[in-house]
């Protein structure tokens, strides 16, 4: 019988995880089962266990399940305590395991694409989930100053707060100034096909453009217009999807998929979509 794992979360029908936790063992010649859980309000942790009684190995988590997952493991990661949240679970004779794969997901791809963050003044959009999960890599990171900047200028104070480092400050998008050598849109603009508003001049002393969210073409609204404006390596986030998935692969069976082939078969799905 084939090892099962899932990924957990509401929604859940548009995730990309079963197709490529399904390619990873296709080209590893390992056998699996990757499905999707629907989990209910409040039904977390009955279908977690449910999950674990029918043979499952191990499971991802999405949104909005990443702290009942927190919550529901014996042992957690240095990741998932630094990050609060828990997207990959793995079932031991030890116990379940709880770890977080978003932080290194991220920082891999930007390796991945040479963007630079030693020294790096970064400019983080967005004050939501999506950003929180980054904000802590970043602090983490080489990067000199990471400055957050939303909507609601409010929340990226908050955001900033949480993390309490002297490297990190919050604005609103009016009182913006400085030169940002990298700018990571994690806001979720892009998923609307609309802009934040961040002047040019921002974007176009900008050497790195990276945009959380992805697209069969590779480009979102924000890096089609920063190229526009000249920055020539401005990315989408499909790599970061797939590294994060990659680094549970690795968790639960001890072996790395190819991270790069997989990027080509996703885009690939999407075009035929
Ligand atoms: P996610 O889990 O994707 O981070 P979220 O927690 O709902 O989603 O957060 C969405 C983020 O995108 C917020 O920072 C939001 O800004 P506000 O806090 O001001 O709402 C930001 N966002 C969404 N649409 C945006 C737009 N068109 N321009 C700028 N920021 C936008």
């Amino acid at each position: 019988m084939s090892d099962k794992y899932a990924v957990f979360g509401n929604p859940i029908a548009h995730s990309l995880s079963p197709l490529i936790h399904t390619f990873f063992a296709k080209t590893l010649n390992e056998d699996i089962e990757y499905g999707r859980v629907l989990v209910e309000d409040g039904g977390f942790v009955k279908a977690a266990e449910a999950f674990k009684a029918s043979g499952g190995k191990g499971f991802n988590v999405t949104a909005p399940c990443k702290i009942d997952a927190f919550n529901f493991v014996d042992k957690l990661s240095e990741a998932a305590k630094t990050a609060g949240a828990v997207n990959t679970v793995k079932f031991t004779s030890d116990g379940v395991l709880g770890d977080n794969t978003d932080g290194v997901g991220f920082i891999s791809d930007l390796k991945r694409l040479q963007i630079k963050l030693e020294g790096a003044d970064v400019l983080l959009i967005g004050a939501g989930g999506a950003a929180q999960g980054i904000l802590y890599p970043l602090v983490k990171s080489e990067a000199a100053k990471i400055t957050v900047v939303n909507r609601t200028a409010s929340k990226a104070l908050s955001l900033a707060q949480k993390v309490n480092s002297d490297k990190v400050e919050a604005k609103g998008f009016d009182s913006l100034c400085g030169d940002f050598s990298v700018i990571i849109n994690a806001s979720s603009s892009s998923l609307f096909k609309e802009l934040p508003p961040l002047d040019d001049s921002f974007i176009k002393k900008a050497e790195f453009v990276y945009d959380l969210a992805y697209t069969k073409e590779g480009s979102t609204v924000f890096t089609q217009k920063a190229q526009s404006l000249g920055v020539s390596s401005a990315f989408d986030g499909l790599g970061m999807l797939i590294m994060q998935a990659a680094a549970s692969y690795e968790i639960w069976r001890g072996v790395r998929p190819d991270v790069e082939a997989t990027i080509t078969y996703m885009r690939s799905v999407l075009s035929s979509r």
